[in-house]
This record gives C-alpha cells, structure tokens and sequence, in this order.
C-alpha cells in the first residue's frame, strides 16, 4: 500500500510570537482546533493542530524566562498540553490532570530552570493521548541559554538549524487517515505506511555547503527508528532529549525511540552542487537534502560542548523498582494500570533517586521495547543492563527505551512538587494503562 506523492519542500513551522515585550518574559498562545490537510495533492483530510492545520509553532524561551502560555481548546472535546522534558511543578506540567474542556482556556506560568534543550509540547489526556497526537498535535518547545548562545555552532532557524518532526501514518490512497486502532497497532502501538516529516511526505530541503543542525524528534505514536544518511556519511551528535551532550559523539547511525530528541550536525561541505543525501531508516526513505552552490560560514564545533555534572549514586536516598509488562490492553507497571485516584509513589521535594526501570519482556513472543517517560525530571543514565551507556545517552534524558529483557537504572533529583506520571511513551500503551503517578512533597 504505498502512497503516490510528488516532493514537496519541507515545511518549517513558524516560531511562536512572544507577546510580551519584557526581554525577562513571555507570553504565548496557543489554540488546539480542528482543521483540514492535503497530505496528497487534491485530497483532504480532517486534521488537528494547534494554531494552524497541523502540528503546532516552535516555541522558543530563554533560560531564567517567566513564561505564560494562554492555551485555548477550540476542540469539541476535552484536551490538555503536556510541556515534554520541561521543569516545572506538577500544576502546569499539563498532564492528565489539567484537562481544558471544550470551549475553555488554561493559563499555566512557569520559569524556565533547566539548560538549552530541545523540548516539546502534546495533549495528554486520559486515554486520548495517542489519537490527539497522531490527529497532529504536538510541537516543538526550545530552551536557550547562554551557552546554546556562544557556541560555534549552527543556529540560524530554518536555515541551517532545523527542526524535524518525525512522525508516521496509515495514510490511506485518498489521503485520508484516522485513528482506527487494529488488533496490532493495539498490540504494539501503531504503525504507520507513510513517515512524515513536519507534516510532508518524503519532502526536500536545500541546504548550503557546510554544517547544519537537525533538531530530530520522534514524535511517532510507537515506532522507533534507525536513522543513517544514505551515502553512509558519519555525523555529530551534539544533544539529547534534555540538552546538550558534554562532547559531540561521532555516529553513523542514530536509534530513537518514541518522544526522543537528539541534535546532530551533518557537515555538507564537500559536497556538489546539486548533490543529493537522504535521511533514511530501514523501511522507509524519508527526507532528502539538495546541496546548493550557497557557501555557508565555517564552523568550528567545540570539543567541549557543556559541563554535565556526574549525581553521585551515593548521594542516592532511596531505589526504587518499576517493571513494564505486557503488550495491548494487558500492560502494566509493577503490575498495575494507571488510576487517576492512586498515588502509586511518593518523593520527598529535593531527593535525588535511583530509579530501576526493567522491562520483564512478557507479551507475545518476547515482548518489545518499551520507552520510558518520566515528568518533572531530566534523568542521567547510570547503566543499561549493568553496562555504562553509550556515550550519546551520558548527557540528560526524560525517556528511555527499555528492551525486554533489560534493566536500566536511573538516577534523578527531583526539585519540582506536585503530581506527576511515568509511562511508557508508546502512545497506545500508555491509554492502556502503562503508566502510573508519582507525587512529590516536602
Ligand atoms: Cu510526552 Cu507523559 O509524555
Ligand atoms: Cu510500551
């Protein structure tokens, strides 16, 4: 069932307006509406987005910023709007409990408290989450600090720092598509026939001749990736999901699960004019790069990106375990579907933890990969399965995939009070059930 499509440029979101004029503050709007969308030339299909059809703006806040978001729900039914990776209390995290019926508004105010970072944004209600996202909202949230500021580093938006939104669909031949969960994508979340990137199928971008920065997010229901580039060219991770890594890591390929982010640098300098690079995964081609005769300026990536202090494990109060199990409806954590009404743990305000989360690989055929989310925190990796991590999962994480089988312990200073959930981020999983609440308190 492949789809036709004729390459279309890649779409850049626009970067939210800061209606505040105080440098020190931000306001943004937001509004989740219904819409409609040609993914295929001729051919609509109902979407959601937030300002606009599809997807939502960047929004882009600085380090120490005061920030007020007015999100307005223009939905014929409830939502709410999860800040993934963001520091703040439990009230304006936006999860489950901050639900904005139909018609009404919610005004979360927080302050940015947490280094440069690709972030973002996604409903999170109650069993809806993944048909909410996959109908098309979510959005990207970047921190910037001083050091995202001085760092020879590409960063001009759109033109050679870029952000990609990486999602896929059952697109239909008509071009329609909806949530129309079978007994697979149940089973192991749902996979899609088209992979989109920033809402355009298999679209194009023109690159200059020299370095460019690809903010990458998974921001698929369930699929993970392998990304390479098609020449088999290396490249430059210099971020993870919370910030920048403390040295950039050479990679030829790059594996993403579900919610993550990564920055990497992809040096176009010696190539041709008209020289063509697609980003590329096992099943599916998905973008390509066209090398104009545009000369870039030269940048010289730093050996040292930022300093990422090591938590000492000993500094540790407590540990705690967290087992996922299952696939489809049957998921678990530590054997239990998530209840609005049960706090399943308690963490006092400013403790930091270890955090063991296994996947016990039940499920058909030796179970699957589940990611693991955490609100509230950004984590550090200790180790998987007992071995360090690879070097580009040393920098602070807020997801992470467990494969059946493993353990993977984390560790966390938890700063931020309030109510919070962990859940794996395979988005039909997580509606199940496979997810649970923590809630932190002097
Ligand atoms: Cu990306 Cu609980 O979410
Ligand atoms: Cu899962």
């Amino acid at each position: 069932n492949a789809v036709k499509v004729e390459a279309a440029q890649l779409p850049i979101p626009p970067l939210l307006e800061d209606k505040n004029p105080d440098p020190d503050k931000a306001e943004f709007h937001l509004t989740a509406q219904q819409s409609t969308k040609e993914f295929l030339k001729g051919k609509e299909t109902e979407t959601l987005g937030y300002n606009g059809d599809y997807l939502g703006p960047v929004i882009k806040a600085r380090k120490g910023e005061e920030v007020s978001v007015k999100v307005k729900n223009k939905l014929d039914e409830a939502t709410t709007v999860h800040w993934h990776g963001l520091e703040v209390n439990g009230k304006q995290d936006g999860g489950p409990h901050s639900g904005i019926q139909s018609g009404e508004s919610w005004n979360p105010k927080f302050t940015i408290d947490q280094p440069a970072a690709t972030l973002w944004y996604h409903p999170h209600l109650l069993h809806k989450t993944g048909e909410q996202v996959y109908m098309g909202l979510a959005g990207l949230f970047y921190i910037e600090d001083e050091i995202s500021e001085s760092l020879d580093i590409p960063k001009e938006y759109g033109v050679n720092d870029i952000p990609l939104v990486i999602q896929d669909k059952q697109l239909f031949e008509n071009g329609t598509y909806e949530y129309d969960l079978t007994m697979h994508d149940i089973m192991m979340g749902l996979q899609g026939n088209v992979v989109l990137v920033n809402g355009a199928i298999q679209p194009y971008l023109e690159v200059p001749k020299g370095k460019v920065r690809l903010r990458l997010l998974n921001g698929s229901n369930a699929k993970t990736y392998d990304f390479q580039l098609s020449d088999g060219e290396s490249f430059q991770q210099i971020a993870s999901d919370g910030g920048f890594l403390e040295k950039p890591v050479e990679m030829s390929g790059l594996t993403m699960s579900a919610a993550e982010r990564a920055e990497i640098i992809v040096d176009f300098s010696d190539y041709e004019t008209g020289d063509i690079v697609e980003l590329s995964h096992q099943d599916y081609d998905l973008m390509k790069f066209v090398v104009t005769d545009q000369e870039s300026k030269e940048y010289t990536i730093p050996e040292k990106l930022t300093d990422i202090p090591e938590i000492d494990t000993d500094t540790a109060v407590r540990t705690r375990e967290f087992v996922m199990s299952g696939m489809g409806r049957s998921v678990s954590i530590n054997g239990k579907q998530m209840d609005m009404d049960r706090v399943d743990e308690e963490v006092k305000l400013g403790d930091t933890e270890i955090w063991e989360v296994s996947n016990d690989g039940s499920g058909m055929m030796g179970g699957m990969p589940h990611p693991f989310h955490v609100h509230g925190v950004q984590f550090r990796i200790i180790d998987r399965g007992g071995d360090p991590p690879p070097p580009n999962e040393r920098g602070w994480k807020d997801t992470v995939n467990v494969y059946p089988g493993e353990m993977v312990r984390l560790i966390a200073t938890f700063d931020h009070s309030g109510l919070f959930m962990y859940h794996c981020h395979i988005l039909e999983h997580e509606d199940s059930g496979m997810m649970g609440q923590y809630e932190v308190d002097e």
